[in-house]
Order: C-alpha cells, then structure tokens, then sequence
C-alpha cells in the first residue's frame, strides 16, 4: 500500500485533483470535509454538532475526523493505498494517522502539497460559492477565516513533514489538466 496526502489551503484543488488521482493510480479517496457534509446532509446529530462549527470556517475537533478515518481504513480492500484529503489538518491529527497507519503495517509515504497564491484561492472558493451551496463559500470573512485557520493551524503539519523526508511541494497554480501532470509526475517516482 502506498498512502498519500494531499494537502494545500482551502480552494487549493485538493477534491478536484483527489478524483482524478484517486481513479489513475488505484487509491481510495478520503476526504473528511466530504464525510462531513454527507453527516449533515443526513441530518445526523454528528451532522447538526458540526455544521455550525463548520459554516464559521473553524476546524471540527480532531476526535472526531480521526475516528471517521479509522473507520474507513478498516473497512477497505483492494486498493493500492490511501489518498487522505483534508485530513490531517493539525499536527495532533497527523500524529494520530501516523499511529494508525504504523499499526497496520503502513506509513504515510508522500506528502503532495499544493501551492496556490491567495487571491488565486478567493476568486476559486467565490466562484464555486454560485454552486456548491456551502455555507462556508458564501461569506467572504467565512473564506478569510478559514485560510487564517489553515495558515495557523495546519500548515506547520508541512515542516512535521519534511523533517520525515515525505514533503513534495507541487506548484497549484494554472490549469486543472498542467497541475494534475505535476502531481502525477512526483506520484509516479513513489508509486
Ligand atoms: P474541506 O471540505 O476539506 O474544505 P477545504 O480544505 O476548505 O477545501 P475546499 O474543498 O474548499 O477546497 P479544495 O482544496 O478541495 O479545492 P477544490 O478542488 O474543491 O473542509 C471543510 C470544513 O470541514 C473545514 O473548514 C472544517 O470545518 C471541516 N473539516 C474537514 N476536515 C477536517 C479535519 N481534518 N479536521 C477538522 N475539521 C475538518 O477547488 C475549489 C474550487 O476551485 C472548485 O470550484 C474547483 O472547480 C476550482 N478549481 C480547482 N482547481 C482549479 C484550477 N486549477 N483552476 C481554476 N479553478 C480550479
């Protein structure tokens, strides 16, 4: 099993880009913020708890993402490995995939970190705001927010990273087709 991360702020193309990755090289795809949404979208009282939290642009707290990613690693057979998107998202929950992982038998073996600028990220997280219905597209402040967040909070995972020797940054700028040719090129020398 190879396992990957993807991971760059938000509006970065971390979903767009895991669906594609996920279907070349034979990954399951996890995204938290997407286990998430379904939770509200069924209306469960998971769901009701965090979309508050999640409509504010803050991060849910790290028990609950690591236990919906436990889960899912248990449940899943016939895969080449893990395409772990949106999670993790604070070095509490990359200790905690690490443990996982290293009780299976498994590591995480690259890190692809994607590097958008920030006016490139507002003006994508805008544009989708128009059809996503995301409550936390919609509010300019709300994208602010979460940025600041990620640049709080989860950007020091990439040192914790690159101190393992796992961190491969990739330029997220340009077109969907260039940037998944550059993913696909730094995949393919670990895969
Ligand atoms: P999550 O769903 O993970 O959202 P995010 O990180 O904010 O990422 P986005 O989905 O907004 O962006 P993306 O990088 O996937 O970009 P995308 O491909 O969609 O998390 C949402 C919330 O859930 C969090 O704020 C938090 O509350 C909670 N949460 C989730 N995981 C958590 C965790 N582990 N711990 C704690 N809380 C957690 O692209 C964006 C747009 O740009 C799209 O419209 C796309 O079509 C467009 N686009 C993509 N690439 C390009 C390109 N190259 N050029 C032009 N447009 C592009």
């Amino acid at each position: 099993m190879v396992n990957f991360l993807i991971f760059g702020p938000p509006g970065s193309g971390k979903g767009t880009q895991s669906v594609k990755l996920a279907e070349k090289f034979n990954l399951l795809h996890l995204s938290t913020g997407d286990m998430l949404r379904a939770e509200i979208a069924a209306g469960t009282e998971l769901g009701k708890k965090m979309s508050t939290i999640m409509s504010k642009g803050e991060l849910v707290p790290d028990s609950v993402v690591i236990e919906m990613i436990a889960n899912k690693i248990d449940g899943s057979k016939g895969i080449a490995g893990f395409l772990f998107d949106g999670f993790p998202r604070t070095v509490a929950q990359t200790v905690a995939l690490e443990e996982m992982l290293n009780t299976r038998g498994m590591k995480i073996d690259c890190m692809l970190a994607l590097d958008v600028e920030h006016d490139e990220l507002v003006k994508r997280l805008i544009g989708r705001a128009e059809v996503s219905g995301r409550a936390d597209d919609m509010d300019p402040a709300v994208i602010e927010n979460r940025i600041d967040v990620y640049n709080e909070k989860t950007a020091p995972i990439m040192n914790y990273c690159e101190e393992r020797g796992v961190y491969q940054p990739v330029n997220g700028m340009g077109s969907i087709d260039d940037i998944f040719g550059r993913l696909v090129e730094v995949m393919n020398k670990i895969v």
